[in-house]
């Protein structure tokens, strides 16, 4: 196929084709480890005008890429950002993480709901996307991103981020009519949003469901993987060909789970060893990770050995080299450096 043939390297390890190395991106690859980044913060404080101001969020997302040249260039923004579009004002809040003004608690307050129409709300992600796409050409993949539902519910009815999850869990346990359907709402938006990442320009797009692992695995088959599965859906009627990750922080009693939710792509974190996960979830699924982001603390030998270990255990197919999670905001940008020099010489090495 001729197009695949100029592909970049990570989208065609997606799509399921050899390829000489693993490809390698970071999560969270741009932000506050980086110099640049926390320059440029002082002159932007805030969260909002950082990732909607194009020019702005243009350049931070570029600030990895011209660092180290990642096989992926994710779109910086956040998962919340989509939420004014559907009514809920929000903010992300330094060193905090995002606030929600008016948390969703009522019937009434989840009918008031509008469907995001993006081109109106979200107008800056076009611009964005498409800088990207025209700045890294096929030397790299432009990644979209989205929140899933049960995610963006917690920070929606909990108004922040929470250790307990009391109120929402609350909500699922005692009366969950009302939460299922702000569930189906976010879901049916979200499934726009990724549509939307799509047609600007996202090659792929990962969905993190970052608080899906604290649910049981029988209330993640409630609340989690039905909702993760009709944006999946919705988008594969449209988009088929774009490749499209999962994420769930704590999955390991979630693999098998995860692997029905039409996803193509299984983020692993650490907490499971990568030969396990591969011996879990079958050799027809492919995976993204693993590395403890932790790792980057240790000395460059460890660094290497960790990431030798990882790409042996992933083996030689459907593997995209990752963290298990979001790179560490006190990691030296040296190491970075290493990881990614490392990963990139992985045909000679492996
Ligand atoms: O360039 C990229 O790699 C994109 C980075 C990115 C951000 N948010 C930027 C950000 C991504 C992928 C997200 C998604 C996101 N946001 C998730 C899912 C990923 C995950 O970690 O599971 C979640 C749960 C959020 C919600 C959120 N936003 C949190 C928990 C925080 C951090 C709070 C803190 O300060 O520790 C934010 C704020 C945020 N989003 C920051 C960044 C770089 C830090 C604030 C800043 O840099 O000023």
């Amino acid at each position: 196929m001729g197009v695949s043939s100029t592909a970049p390297l990570l989208l065609r390890a997606a799509r399921g084709e050899q390829v000489d190395r693993p490809p390698v991106w970071m999560m969270r690859q741009a932000g506050r480890y980086m110099k640049a980044y926390r320059d440029l913060r002082e002159k932007y404080p805030s969260f909002r005008d950082r990732s909607e101001i194009p020019e702005v969020a243009i350049e931070v997302s570029l600030q990895p890429w011209k660092a180290f040249q990642p096989d992926g260039v994710i779109l910086f923004s956040d998962i919340v950002t989509p939420l004014p579009g559907l009514g809920i004002d929000m903010d992300i809040a330094e060193g905090k993480g995002p606030i929600i003004h008016s948390p969703i608690r009522s019937q009434q307050q989840v009918d008031q709901l509008h469907p995001l129409d993006p081109e109106a709300s979200l107008p800056f992600i076009k611009t964005v996307l498409q800088s990207l796409r025209q700045e890294v050409g096929n030397q790299s993949t432009v990644l979209g991103f989205v929140g899933a539902p049960w995610t963006l519910a917690a920070y929606a009815v909990e108004g922040k981020g929470s250790k307990t999850y009391s109120i929402i869990k609350n909500m699922a346990f005692s009366d969950p009519t009302i939460l299922h359907q702000l569930l189906t709402k976010f879901a049916d938006s979200i499934a726009t949003y990724v549509r939307y990442q799509i047609d600007c320009g996202a090659q792929v797009v990962q969905m993190f469901d970052s608080w899906a692992g604290q649910l049981s695995p029988q209330d993640y088959d409630t609340f989690a993987l039905p909702y993760q599965k009709m944006v999946f859906e919705k988008v594969k009627q449209t988009h088929p060909d774009t490749p499209l990750i999962l994420l769930v922080t704590g999955s390991a009693g979630l693999l098998e789970r995860m692997a029905t939710s039409g996803a193509d792509i299984l983020t692993i974190d650490w907490s499971v060893d990568m030969a396990d996960a591969r011996a879990r979830l079958g050799k027809h699924v492919k995976v993204q990770g693993n590395l403890d982001p932790g790792v980057l603390f240790g000395s460059k030998q460890f660094i290497r050995d960790r990431i030798l270990d990882t790409v042996r255990k992933a083996g030689n197919w459907g593997h995209i080299l990752n963290l298990g999670h979001g790179v560490l905001p006190e990691t030296p940008e040296e190491n970075v450096a290493f990881f990614f020099e490392t990963a990139k010489q992985l045909n000679a090495l492996v």
